[in-house]
């Protein structure tokens, strides 16, 4: 089978602009406290901020008077002032207020972008594209992370190459070699690649060390001598912009991703446990629930940022190698690969014939 029909150059998908009419998760909600939060999201400067209420706002991080950064000023009521002259902005990023203003002058009518911004599922999700398109798209739904039956643990990855990178390395789980110290899991094979509008999905069967069917077995986190490996279905799905994973009836794991620029990345990889197994659960008191939901929050960090390590490595060395010779064709069998190089390609298009 040859796996570049159609498949577009690499020097169009290492460079592929990122569609941005999607919700882009930049922070975790425990991130931003008082103090407003520079974050970057393919290229943009963006300054969150909590108003007096809590709710969160978004803006272009650049004052209007002279460039810097209002994400160095502070909040005062529900407005975002700049440090440097004390210039204020409302959350749609009229300027409100300037302190030294005299009574024959008047406010000059600046404006800086405001985003819609949302604070949902733990995370802050900011849409870059058309903001009147942001209502009918959907934020990814991770209901996991408030429900009680499930311990969610989540690890920040930050590295140095376009995100066709990462998402490859989770749609490729041919490179369990690479974690096989670590036995998230092992002996992939690919059974099943589907794709549609916007999504891309792959099914393997892998084997998988870890099962949580009894109380006890968690003890298989720590005791590696305890697992004993047995088969199940691996199925890995990248729904344009992020993707998230199923392995075995346990374990659910997602990735967020919110690309910098053409270069770097960020993105929250946020890993589920079901406690299925305890069949009794629900009968406990919600708060003993809860209470055990918070106690075991990000139990499972340390392995995650293991794991991403690694992968970290291999997706930096595989942009040093692109920027080094962007002509040279790269080998691959595995047609997963291609699937999701077209998808990234088609976003890119999409978003450039609708912007
Ligand atoms: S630079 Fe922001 S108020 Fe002057
Ligand atoms: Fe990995």
């Amino acid at each position: 089978m040859n796996q570049s029909v159609g498949v577009p150059r690499p020097e169009v998908i290492r460079t592929a602009p990122l569609n941005l009419n999607h919700w882009y998760a930049v922070a975790l909600s425990s991130e931003l406290k008082k103090k407003p939060l520079a974050v970057q999201l393919w290229h943009q400067d963006i300054v969150i901020f909590r108003n007096q209420g809590g709710d969160v706002q978004a803006l272009e991080n650049r004052c209007p008077h002279r460039g810097v950064k209002l994400s160095s000023g502070y909040v005062q009521g529900n407005e975002i002032v700049c440090v440097y002259h004390g210039w204020k902005f409302d959350h749609q990023g009229y300027c409100t207020d300037i302190p030294y203003l005299n009574e024959r002058q008047q406010l000059p009518p600046c404006r800086i972008r405001s985003y819609p911004v949302q604070e949902k599922h733990g995370f802050i999700w900011v849409f870059p594209g058309d903001p009147n398109r942001a209502l009918h798209v959907p934020i990814p739904d991770l209901f996991e992370w408030e429900h009680l039956n499930y311990v969610v643990s989540v690890a920040p990855l930050h590295f140095q190459a376009h995100f066709s990178f990462l998402v490859e390395n989770l749609m490729d789980m041919y490179h369990g070699h690479l974690h096989r110290h670590f036995q998230p899991w092992g002996n992939a094979i690919l059974r099943k690649k589907s794709a549609g509008p916007g999504w891309v999905e792959a099914e393997y069967q892998a084997e998988c060390y870890f099962q949580i069917n009894r109380p006890w077995s968690v003890i298989q986190l720590f005791i590696p001598q305890l697992r004993r490996p047995f088969l199940t279905s691996l199925i890995v799905r990248y729904e344009y912009p992020h993707w998230h994973s199923w392995l075995g009836n346990d374990f659910r794991l997602y990735c967020l991703i919110a690309p910098v620029n053409v270069t770097e990345t960020r993105a929250y990889l946020v890993h589920t446990v079901s406690l299925g197994a305890f069949r009794d659960l629900h009968r406990l008191p919600v708060w003993f629930r809860r209470w055990v939901k918070n106690r075991c929050f990000n139990a499972a960090r340390g392995f995650l940022q293991g794991l991403l390590r690694e992968d970290i490595l291999m997706m930096e060395q595989e942009q040093q190698a692109y920027s080094q010779n962007p002509k040279r064709r790269n080998w691959e069998i595995n047609p997963v690969i291609g699937s999701v190089q077209k998808l990234v390609y088609q976003q890119a298009q999409l978003y450039s014939t609708n912007d």
